[in-house]
């Protein structure tokens, strides 16, 4: 175990805290506030921001897409250049936080944004950000990732900085409470994903990373079986969880692995399928290919978590799949698009982002992501 650790987005969990925003904004700063396609102007979240901003400064700057598109985003940065904001007030998603991160960091760059995703511009200031979260999911509110697609090109990659920690997120689990079953199947399954991402992969012995990790998977196995009986309690834990889970601290100084995102993702960027969507195909596919060399996890997950009495890492996988399918989740990409190159156009997609041999032993490659995706379609 080896490992820096810092945190500095300050959270604000509980109903009634988006008014929290008075006090975290400075007055001086001119506010650009960002958000997605319109559901917060129907659930009453909308007008809580505008009223609290009422002695800020502010801008507004709608229509961020879920999996946010480049094109969109520059021109938020136009807008914000134009009206000089000092600060990003992102209300949504992981989509509109993500963009917010997008924003903030290509802000002071006179070159093409897309650089930060390909590694070519690494920034040195950027905007402030904070967050309002609208759906639990992603944990964008309180991690450096961000998740940009170019249009032009149906391409969807990742970067980080630390200027994308947001100074403080509101968590406020009323806020969840229109969204539809879908968006909420899909918390509740990418906060699953991201705790095996950095759990479900080979024996290190960090215990403290490994039993924070299967308590979170038992709790989201609990919120999956009570779905339909969800309280105002069901939604404080989904919003916590899915924080805990991608905030950085189950994977410190442990191996991660993250091929099952990385294949995602392509998926995301050619077919729009939701993200969430997209693991669930994927990563039961991938355990049974790498059955070898996850078993030693796989069986401690049967019993830590599921409390399966097996030998058979298999069985552990299985027990994966029937929870996604218990969130009636359709498990082949054949039933989101009929395209008959998907194989050749993920690979070659994969190769040129330069995942040629990932996952946490670096032994995904172009002939195991085939098999995978044989599986998967
Ligand atoms: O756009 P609006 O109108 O706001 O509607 C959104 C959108 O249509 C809607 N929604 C959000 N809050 C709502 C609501 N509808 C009703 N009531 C509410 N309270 O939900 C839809 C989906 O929103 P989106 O932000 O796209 O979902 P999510 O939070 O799942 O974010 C997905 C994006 O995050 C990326 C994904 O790849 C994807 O692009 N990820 C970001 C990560 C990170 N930054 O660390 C890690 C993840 O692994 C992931 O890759
Ligand atoms: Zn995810």
């Amino acid at each position: 175990m080896q490992f820096s650790y810092i945190n500095p987005t300050r959270i604000e969990f509980g109903q009634g805290k988006i008014k929290k925003i008075i006090e975290l904004v400075s007055k001086e700063d001119r506010v650009l506030f960002l958000y997605g396609g319109g559901s917060i102007k129907n659930n009453g979240v909308y007008d809580q921001v505008k009223d609290t901003l009422s002695n800020h400064t502010w801008f507004e700057f709608g229509g961020i897409e879920p999996n946010p598109k480049k094109e969109t985003l520059d021109k938020a940065i136009a807008y914000g250049r134009e009206n000089k904001v000092d600060f990003i007030l992102a209300v949504g998603g992981g989509s509109v936080i993500d963009g917010a991160k997008y924003v903030a960091n290509a802000f002071f760059y006179d070159g093409d944004g897309w650089d930060l995703l390909e590694g070519k511009y690494t920034p040195t200031k950027a905007l402030k950000i904070g967050a309002i979260l609208t759906l639990a999911a992603t944990g964008s509110e309180s991690n450096t990732g961000s998740v940009i697609t170019k249009k032009e090109t149906n391409e969807k990659r990742f970067f980080h900085s630390p200027f994308s920690y947001p100074q403080f997120a509101i968590l406020d689990p009323d806020v969840l409470k229109s969204l539809d079953e879908r968006q909420l199947v899909n918390g509740v399954v990418d906060a699953f994903v991201h705790t095996c991402e950095q759990y479900l992969t080979q024996n290190h012995g960090a215990l403290a990373q490994d039993y924070y990790s299967e308590g979170l998977l038992r709790a989201l196995i609990k919120l999956a079986d009570t779905f339909d009986k969800r309280d105002d309690l069901w939604y404080a834990n989904l919003m916590w969880i899915a924080n805990q889970a991608l905030n950085g601290i189950l994977g410190l100084g442990v191996p991660q692995d993250w091929a099952t995102h990385f294949i995602g993702h392509e998926l995301s960027g050619l077919y729009g399928i939701d993200h969430a969507r997209t693991l669930a195909i994927i990563q039961p596919n991938l355990l049974t290919i790498l059955v070898d060399e996850k078993e030693e996890k796989l069986l401690q997950m049967g019993q830590n978590v599921f409390g399966l009495d097996t030998s058979n890492p298999l069985d552990v996988v299985e027990k994966i799949r029937a929870l996604y399918a218990s969130l009636n989740i359709d498990l082949k990409i054949s039933s989101y698009t009929d395209d008959k190159e998907i194989i050749e156009k993920v690979t070659s997609l994969l190769e040129k982002h330069g995942f040629t041999q990932f996952g946490d032993r670096g032994t995904v490659n172009k002939a195991v992501v085939v098999k995978i995706l044989e599986k998967s379609i």
